[in-house]
């Protein structure tokens, strides 16, 4: 199974602090944001990674993380000239690299302590399907895509960003998909803001009955404002303080 992180995009909600640099470069306590999912992909046993970014500060990733052996990995690095494209246009400009390959994708600006080892193996012995993860949230339901759940935690709908949320579910950024996903991701068309949504990818495996959800108890998305880029500051310190996280 391969390893994708998404480190692109414009990060336009934290402006002025990603005028010049790019957001999965910020401080996230003792280190920059993107070791947090680096070493997520490390314990869930994944040892190629390819590092999606932006060709503006393509450069600085390379610079940082070099060819991945300081972690124990093996990076591969991927351009995604359309800042705008979306998740799941960054996940297709995988498709080279991993073809043929199960994919565990995490998003650049997710800090999460859950442990994906275990997963990954059963995910690796399934014959198709794709996993997304979930997590209860207090508010700011129009910031993510929310997952519908039934009382047997099947997934019956999810929806990207709406206006009358159907749960208090998110959908974060952790994804699991089969070799058929840059198959699954051509299909898409351009949402509303312009971009090939993950929610649309992982609806196409719901559609299919092959979507399974995994609620975790605690993750936050840095990305989303300077309060929540503070509050995973705060977060990260304190469960590295409490050793739930490296
Ligand atoms: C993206 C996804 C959304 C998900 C969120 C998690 O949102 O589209 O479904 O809940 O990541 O971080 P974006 O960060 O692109 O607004």
């Amino acid at each position: 199974m391969k390893g994708i992180i998404l480190a692109g995009g414009l990060a336009t909600r934290l402006r002025p602090l990603t005028w010049v640099t790019n957001k999965h470069l910020l401080p996230i306590y003792n280190k920059p944001m993107i070791y947090y999912p680096i070493m997520a992909m490390k314990k869930a046993g994944i040892t190629d990674v390819l590092i999606s970014t932006s060709p503006d500060h393509a450069g600085d990733f390379a610079e940082l993380l070099k060819d991945g052996s300081e972690f124990g990995l093996k990076f591969y690095y991927s351009i995604q000239s359309n800042p705008k494209g979306g998740i799941a246009n960054a996940i297709g400009l995988a498709e080279n690299y991993a073809r043929g390959d199960k994919i565990l994708v995490i998003l650049g600006d997710n800090i999460f302590g859950y442990n994906l080892k275990k997963d990954v193996e059963e995910f690796i012995n399934k014959k198709k399907g794709a996993i997304i993860y979930g997590v209860k949230i207090k508010n700011n339901f129009k910031q993510y895509g929310i997952i519908q759940l039934d009382k047997k935690n099947n997934v019956l709908s999810i929806e990207e960003k709406p206006e009358n949320p159907k749960s208090d579910i998110a959908q974060i950024g952790i994804y699991m998909y089969d070799e058929r996903v840059f198959d699954f991701i051509k299909k898409l068309k351009p949402s509303d803001r312009g971009e090939l949504e993950v929610t649309d990818l992982n609806n196409l495996y719901l559609k299919e009955k092959t979507l399974t959800c995994k609620i975790i108890d605690w993750w936050i998305d840095a990305g989303t404002s300077h309060d929540e880029l503070l509050r995973a500051n705060n977060l990260a310190a304190e469960k590295i303080y409490n050793h739930e996280l490296e």
